[in-house]
């Protein structure tokens, strides 16, 4: 035997080890608690109360010295009550990502969310709202959960093949009848097509005014490779490469309505998933943000100012807005959404650093951050800045959590957090908390 073979580890191969599993609480990412000889595991692909062989995924010569173990389910040995069968046939265990949750009643899925919730608050020392009735509940008329996801972006293989990708996972896999994409991105049968070469990744948007988007996505793509097939209807066609954006039809953009206000958006740019959110968050913040007629508003993470339109209507003509969006173009496109209400402007800045170089405090407050969330430094900003109130929308509870906690302990309380399934079929959850100065 070689000293290079006498290292190599002698139990069985990542993945090949099976085990049998109860799965019971959920925890983080979609998983399920489960235990094998008093050692936690985490077991995805599977529902609570159920058996399930698992396939160990520890890496064999760190198996012993791990503290917890993750593991994904194969075989169902026992249903757990909350099993139905998979409304994605192509996700799942060894299928495509995203819809983790595919296999469980979608009431269930709600419950499960809830608690997760319910514990990420309590672990982070949440103490000023009552986290028990913190529930998940669904988007207006979302009664399957079905048909939602208006922004996708498909991978493709090196032949050209459209699909997305496995979890933890660079392979690309059919996508099927791609049952959460939103009718107008399932409509152009990306899955179908094959892509020029240097295609690595395709963009699809359906959006709520106008045609639907195709972004072809490579490095070194040749625009003039691209020939626009038929079931692309009328949607506009861009190709990003190395360079810049080339648009084949169209200008790179794609419209949002809400209510009355039109937002132009970047095709690639950022706007909420969920066909119905963008309108339900609005309505959340309208009803909750309170920024006083003629006071003072900032919109943190403002993206294209969709809620720095709901704290300009609040404040009026007499008032002052400001949307803080990091991302160059979309704050282009803020100033350009924005433009018919005088009182609010757009700052292209970090919105830490902005918040840091202000003198003077502000009324109130909306803040969208990406999943990492706002972080403790920026909430001690806030906490000392603003005089009434902070409307904090997350779509990651666990960097939620720990940002309530940090602002809790600066003298201010949750007065009201709710949560939305805004990506049914997948263990992800937004939820907006309301703050106030704790009195006295
Ligand atoms: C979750 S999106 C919210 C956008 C907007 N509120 C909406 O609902 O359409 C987060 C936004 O924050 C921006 N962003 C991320 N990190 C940032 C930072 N450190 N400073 C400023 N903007 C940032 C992103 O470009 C993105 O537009």
């Amino acid at each position: 035997m070689t000293p290079e073979a006498d290292r190599l580890p002698t139990g069985p191969a990542l993945g090949d080890r099976l085990l049998t599993l109860t799965a019971g609480p959920p925890a983080a990412g979609g998983t399920f608690v489960a235990r094998h000889e008093g050692r936690v595991v985490f077991v995805r692909g599977t529902a609570p109360g159920e058996t399930v062989t698992a396939r160990l995924l520890e890496d064999p010569q760190e198996q012993a010295s791990a503290r917890f173990w993750r593991a994904e389910a194969l075989d169902v040995l026992e249903a757990g009550v909350d099993r139905v069968p998979t409304v994605w046939d192509e996700a799942g265990v060894d299928g495509v990502g995203g819809a983790e949750w595919a296999h469980i009643a979608l009431p269930a899925q709600r419950r499960i969310a809830s608690e997760v919730m319910q514990d990420l608050l309590r672990r982070a020392g949440v103490t000023s709202y009552p986290t028990e009735q913190v529930q998940v509940e669904p988007a207006p008329h979302d009664a399957d959960g079905l048909g939602w996801r208006t922004r996708v972006r498909y991978a493709v293989d090196a032949e050209g093949h459209v699909g997305m990708r496995g979890w933890r996972s660079h392979e690309v896999r059919p996508v099927g009848e791609d049952p959460l994409s939103a009718r107008a991105v399932r409509e152009l049968r990306l899955g179908e097509w094959t892509a020029p070469a240097g295609t690595e990744a395709i963009d699809a948007v359906a959006p709520s005014a106008g045609p639907a988007s195709v972004v072809l996505i490579g490095r070194d793509l040749d625009p003039d490779a691209v020939v626009i097939p038929e079931s692309w209807g009328e949607a506009d066609v861009a190709v990003r490469t190395g360079r810049g954006m080339v648009p084949l039809r169209g200008d790179g953009t794609v419209h949002e309505r809400v209510g009355e206000r039109l937002f132009t958006v970047a095709a690639t740019g950022f706007w909420q998933s969920h066909r119905r959110a963008a309108e339900l968050l609005t309505e959340v913040v309208e009803a909750t943000l309170r920024a006083p007629h003629g006071g003072s508003a900032w919109d943190l993470y403002g993206g294209v100012g969709l809620f720095a339109a709901v704290a300009a209507a609040q404040v009026g003509s007499q008032g002052t807005v400001v949307s803080v969006e990091g991302n160059r173009r979309a704050s282009q496109h803020a100033e350009e959404n924005l433009a018919d209400l005088p009182q609010a402007s757009t700052a292209t800045a970090d919105v830490t650093d902005w918040v840091r170089a202000r003198r003077g405090g502000v009324d109130a407050v909306v803040l969208d951050p990406p999943r990492s969330g706002a972080g403790p430094e920026l909430m001690e900003l806030l906490a000392n800045a603003v005089r009434q109130r902070i409307v904090y929308v997350s779509c990651e509870p666990s960097t939620l959590a720990r940002d309530l906690s940090a602002i809790e302990k600066k003298g201010w309380r949750v007065v009201d957090l709710r949560a939305f399934d805004l990506f049914p079929h997948t263990h992800h959850i937004e939820s907006v908390a309301v703050l106030e100065p704790t009195p006295g």
